[in-house]
């Protein structure tokens, strides 16, 4: 028989449910595996989303994928990683295929298995109800290799970013997806010069985040686009332009965006996944200007395929900013470290117990990053 450790988990139930505090039985870590303590965790959209469109047969399951903690325990075949250590957990790879070889391990082959489907790669699942009338109940984990709205997780080497002890996990937690996000795709993905202008549509974790490093690396004009005008006063803080898109009579948003960029964007980042949106943010290019379109909402969008066919614009999408966790979140904490990606304000803390005022919060805009910390 598998041991296990008795925990508390946040259970979704149903399609849409709430997080429901359970206690769960976790297996204790296999040979590949790592037991975390979890002191701190982010709030991601995608924690949101992902319980709406999980079929029922993958509940009930458990979110979390910006967890933070200290290694408690490390199964024989992992290396590089010790109890006691303080690990940002981020999204999983596995290591070996075409893509992760070549270093883009968002696009890893497996990740669709390792990331989404509830289970170890092996088909097994880690996690049964303790307690209630469903004791004995299967639930799904591993959710981004963790499922960290939990008191304890089970995570893999190469999902664990290994950090300095003196550094506060509670600031961390984003790091390991909204905040990689927005920051990896202006680091690794546009890189832009200081004279190419941005313009980003959606001001919340990752939006943010794009726009901290787009002027940490000295992009001079950053535009921001959000309906919320908390949100867009934190952007102005960062030194970009701000655009409300509901002021009535006002010139068409891809207008605005171009009269402030000179004649058009060189690149625009969409974190709303709303269809109008998008087709602003392709509008609000110059040619030959790049579309990233990072969030998870509409299933379709639509191009402007004429514009696309005269300007030479570009369309994309990009998984994590492109980022490989175990190289973009060090190389994120020195940059803070340095002062040219200053995050830290964008976060509040709420006690898990607190969640459904976090969740209120983020949507409101009161809050941009909700961490959910477990109190002693
Ligand atoms: N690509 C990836 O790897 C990846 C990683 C993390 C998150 N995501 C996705 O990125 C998206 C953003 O995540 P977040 O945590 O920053 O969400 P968020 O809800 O905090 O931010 C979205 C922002 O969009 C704004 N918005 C709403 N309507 C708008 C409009 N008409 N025009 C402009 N802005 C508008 C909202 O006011 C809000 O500030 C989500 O869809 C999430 O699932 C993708
Ligand atoms: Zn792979
Ligand atoms: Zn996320």
């Amino acid at each position: 028989m598998t041991e296990t450790l008795r925990t508390t988990a946040l259970v979704v139930n149903e399609p849409g449910g709430d997080f429901v505090f359970t206690e769960v039985e976790l297996d204790e870590p296999r040979e590949d595996e790592v037991l975390v303590r979890i002191v701190a965790t982010g709030l991601c959209h995608t924690d949101l989303t992902v319980p709406t469109m999980l079929p029922a047969e993958m509940m009930p399951t458990v979110m979390g994928h910006e967890g933070t903690g200290v290694v408690e325990k490390v199964g024989a075949a992992v290396a590089g990683i010790e109890v006691g250590d303080h690990v940002v957990l981020s999204f999983r790879s596995c290591r070996a295929c075409g893509s992760c070889d070549e270093g883009h391990v968002g696009y890893c082959e497996q990740s669709l298995l390792l990331n989404y489907m509830g289970m170890r790669a092996d088909g097994s699942t880690t996690m049964t109800k303790a307690d209630g009338a469903q004791v004995g109940q299967v639930v799904f984990g591993n959710f981004f290799g963790q499922s960290s709205f939990a008191r304890h997780a089970l995570a893999y080497a190469d999902n664990c970013v290994v950090v300095d002890k003196s550094l506060d996990l509670t600031r961390l937690a984003p790091f390991a997806c909204g905040f990689q996000t927005g920051a990896g795709t202006v680091l690794n993905l546009l890189d832009p010069a200081p004279d190419e202008p941005v313009v980003v549509f959606g001001a919340g974790a990752v939006g943010l985040a794009a726009v901290a490093m787009a002027r940490g690396l000295g992009v001079e004009t950053v535009v921001v686009v959000d309906p919320l005008a908390s949100r867009r006063a934190v952007a102005q803080e960062y030194g970009a332009t701000a655009i409300d898109p509901t002021v009535a009579g006002a010139p068409a948003v891809e207008e605005q965006v171009r009269s402030l960029t000179a004649g058009g964007a060189a690149y625009a980042i969409d974190t709303t996944a709303l269809p109008a949106v998008l087709l602003q943010a392709q509008r609000s290019l110059r040619n030959r200007g790049m579309l990233v379109a990072l969030g998870l909402g509409a299933p379709e969008f639509t191009i402007d395929a004429i514009d696309l066919l005269s300007t030479g614009k570009v369309v994309r999408s990009s998984v994590e900013g492109e980022s490989d966790p175990l190289v973009t979140i060090p190389q994120l904490i020195e940059l803070r470290a340095a002062g040219r990606f200053d995050v830290d304000h964008l976060v509040a803390t709420y006690s898990f117990e607190k969640i459904a005022d976090a969740i209120a919060d983020t949507k409101s805009g009161a809050v941009v990053k909700p961490v959910l910390v477990w109190g002693e």
